[in-house]
């Protein structure tokens, strides 16, 4: 065999692995923007931690597939975790949380040096956590990607089997149209239904309840323009500018019913499951 042909074939392979190891999973869903700092890893961690207290305790995974700035680790308090391996198998941290992790940043002595990975490394890389990762028995899969809507994404969707649906962040800038409008075409050409838009930094509640809105109200203009709902708008607040720990972690209050950051993800989640099923 050529070397050609044997290069096609082994990735042929890989590519039937990785499909099979993620056809169990029954909800997968990538979380994109078409733009970096909008808050695309707080809103897939928070989302993670809200499917959590509604009931998939240790069945979720997050897949932190921005390999250039994997931050999913550190917003949940794992930045120093340490993935045990077993031949070429990778065993996700498992988190206080019940939340299963693996992320390029686990495999990085120095967290400050940025990577620099050449395009079909980078592919490569992603594949390989989606082929090697041993999730164990998983309901749900929450997908981190880089920003924009590069080659990367399309290699993650190209390896795993039937993604549920995409969940796309966005704030209300004004800019924030176009490039939601760029990431939902983005999102048919890859033939991947969007499930919902979230708009984060949304508002400011400010100490006497009021609100403010320092971004404006570009989500309102979202969802005129695209006929789309956006499923929760994320408040901007202290609670997500900082790692979760012990005392900072919105879902573990005594009395949730007054905490709007945990209400809204547990919302979001909640339509994001209704979407799937119908209701
Ligand atoms: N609603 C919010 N309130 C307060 N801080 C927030 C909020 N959303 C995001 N942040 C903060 O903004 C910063 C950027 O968020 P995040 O890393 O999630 O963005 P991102 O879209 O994943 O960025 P990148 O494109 O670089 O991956 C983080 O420091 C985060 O803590
Ligand atoms: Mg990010």
């Amino acid at each position: 065999m050529s070397i050609n042909a044997e290069f096609l074939k082994k990735e042929a392979e890989m590519k039937a692995l990785s499909i099979r190891k993620t056809s169990m999973i029954r909800y997968k869903f990538i979380v994109l923007s078409g733009k970096g700092g909008v808050g695309k890893s707080i809103v897939t961690a928070n989302l993670g931690l809200a499917f959590s207290k509604l009931g998939f305790k240790g069945k979720i995974g997050i897949l932190d597939a921005d390999i250039h700035g994997p931050s999913i680790p550190r917003y949940l308090g794992y930045e120093n975790a340490e993935v045990l391996t077993d031949g070429e198998k990778l065993y996700p941290v498992e988190t206080k949380y019940g939340i299963k992790l693996m992320s390029a940043s686990f495999f990085l002595k120095d967290k400050e040096l940025p990577i620099i990975w050449r395009g079909p490394l980078k592919i490569k890389l992603i594949r390989d956590m989606i082929t090697s990762t041993e999730w164990g028995n998983l309901d749900l899969l929450l997908i981190d990607t880089p920003p924009g809507t590069g080659d990367e994404i399309q290699g993650i969707v190209e390896y795993i089997s039937k993604i549920t649906g995409a969940v796309v962040v966005t704030i209300p800038s004004d800019v924030s149209l176009h490039v939601v409008k760029r990431a939902v075409s983005f999102l048919k050409t890859v033939n991947v239904p969007l499930k919902g838009i979230i708009e984060n930094m949304s508002f400011v509640r400010c100490n006497d309840g009021s609100v403010k809105r320092p971004f404006g109200e570009g989500g309102a203009k979202v969802e005129k323009e695209l006929g789309e709902k956006i499923i929760a708008r994320i408040p901007m607040n202290p609670l997500l500018s900082n790692p979760i720990d012990d005392t900072n972690n919105p879902y573990e209050y005594d009395n949730l019913n007054n905490n709007e950051v945990a209400i809204s993800f547990m919302e979001a989640a909640k339509k994001l499951i209704e979407s799937q099923s119908g209701v």
